[in-house]
């Protein structure tokens, strides 16, 4: 994929400059953010300070936004992520000990990825399929 001056992917320089043309243009904040993370993984500094200067909004207001949705993460994340159901039901069937394993396994704590770059670990509240539990998700739409 091509790239610009600014380092972002030049769809993305495209689909910013669009956005900048509308009157609200901070509204379209998330949508650009998302981007940048299907494109990168997460959201680098540099990223954000790019979304702020092309799309001419404060990067404090970037960054309350990136840092207000759980679902953007500011940390590279591994080739593939494998997430862990803490909810209610799952956590009565077992999924703590699920997870402490592939800690271990893995050499990770929740949220981290590991050194070669290949697993991210992370928990998360029900994922909609309770009575599978304990359910885990690799490389799922969580
Ligand atoms: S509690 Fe785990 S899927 Fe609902």
């Amino acid at each position: 994929m091509t790239t610009v001056q600014t380092g972002l992917p030049e769809d993305i320089v495209g689909y910013i400059r669009e956005c900048r043309g509308n009157v609200r243009s901070d509204s379209y904040l998330i949508s650009v953010l998302q981007k940048i993370q299907n494109h990168f993984g997460y959201l680098s500094k540099e990223s954000m300070d790019e979304v702020s200067d092309l799309l001419q909004v404060p990067s404090a207001r970037v960054t309350g936004v990136a840092t207000f949705y759980h679902f953007f993460s500011f940390i590279p994340k591994g080739q593939h992520k494998v997430t862990v159901c803490m909810g209610t039901a799952c956590f009565v069937r077992g999924s703590g000990k699920v997870l402490d394993r592939l800690k271990e396994l893995l050499g990770v704590k929740e949220g981290e990825t590991t050194k070669d770059g290949k697993f991210s670990l992370e928990s998360a509240r029900c994922l909609g399929a309770c009575a599978l539990a304990p359910v885990m998700v690799v490389d799922g739409p969580v």
